[in-house]
């Protein structure tokens, strides 16, 4: 599978290229070509470190191209950017492409992590970015409650669930299948799209119950 990351040059970005390399072809997108290449050898780099070799490959370019090519697309990049970099990518998908929204609507105040759609009367990520997919049925909402800092150690021992918001079965199982290739991490499926802004909420609630009782590595895990 071709998995796309938009956005791939930061934190998560680096996280889901480490992870996935070892199955897939993974493209690393950037607004800068050049700064794609040079973030996508350096994963490669790190991933045959950690895991020996890999079957897949890491490949940097420019975000318009790895749009174009990807079977699975993850819009790694703040809530703030969506309009300026959704509009151009996601009208050249491939009518296949299963997009992921890891974006969560988070800004801090004075009182702590707050939720921007409901400090700012906004519209929350999934609602937003599908506002820009033609085929609405291919956004699944996921990985909102894991911190980039797992997911680029790959020695961390991870027991955290990850919250699936979708309204088509065949795009969810396939972002599903991506969340059980990550070892400790399970799917937890919620419901429809419109139901994403609960998964997204998750975590300024986890970011203020860890900084105000000083938890390190809090995710998510229902028992
Ligand atoms: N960090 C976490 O632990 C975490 C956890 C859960 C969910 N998330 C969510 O995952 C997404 C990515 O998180 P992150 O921490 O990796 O984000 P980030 O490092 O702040 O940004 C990711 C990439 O977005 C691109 N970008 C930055 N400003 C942009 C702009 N004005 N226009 C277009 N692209 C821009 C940059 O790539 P180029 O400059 O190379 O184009 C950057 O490397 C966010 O939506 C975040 O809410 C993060």
């Amino acid at each position: 599978m071709k998995i796309g990351i938009i956005g791939g040059t930061g934190g998560m970005g680096k996280g889901f290229a480490l992870r996935w390399s070892q199955n897939h072809d993974v493209m690393v997108g950037s607004r800068d070509a050049a700064r794609a290449s040079d973030s996508a050898k350096e994963y490669t780099d790190l991933a045959k470190e950690a895991f020996g070799q890999i079957k897949g490959t890491i490949t940097g370019s420019d975000n318009l191209t790895v749009a174009k090519n990807s079977d699975v697309l993850i819009l790694s990049i703040p809530y703030e950017n969506i309009d300026s970099v959704c509009p151009e990518i996601l009208s050249q998908v491939k009518d296949s492409c299963v997009v992921i929204s890891p974006i969560v609507p988070m800004v801090k105040t004075d009182v702590g992590f707050e939720f921007i759609p409901i400090k700012e009367n906004k519209p929350f990520s999934y609602q937003l970015v599908s506002k820009y997919m033609k085929n609405k049925l291919k956004l699944v909402s996921a990985f909102h409650v894991i911190s980039e800092k797992k997911l680029v150690n790959p020695t961390m021992v991870l027991d955290y669930d990850i919250f699936v918001c979708g309204d088509d079965n065949g795009a969810v199982e396939v972002v599903n299948g991506l969340i059980n290739e990550i070892k400790g991490l399970r799917p937890i499926y919620l419901g429809p799209g419109e139901l994403s802004y609960l998964a997204e909420i998750s975590t300024p609630l986890l970011l203020n119950a860890m900084i105000r009782n000083k938890i390190k590595n809090p995710g998510i895990k229902i028992i």
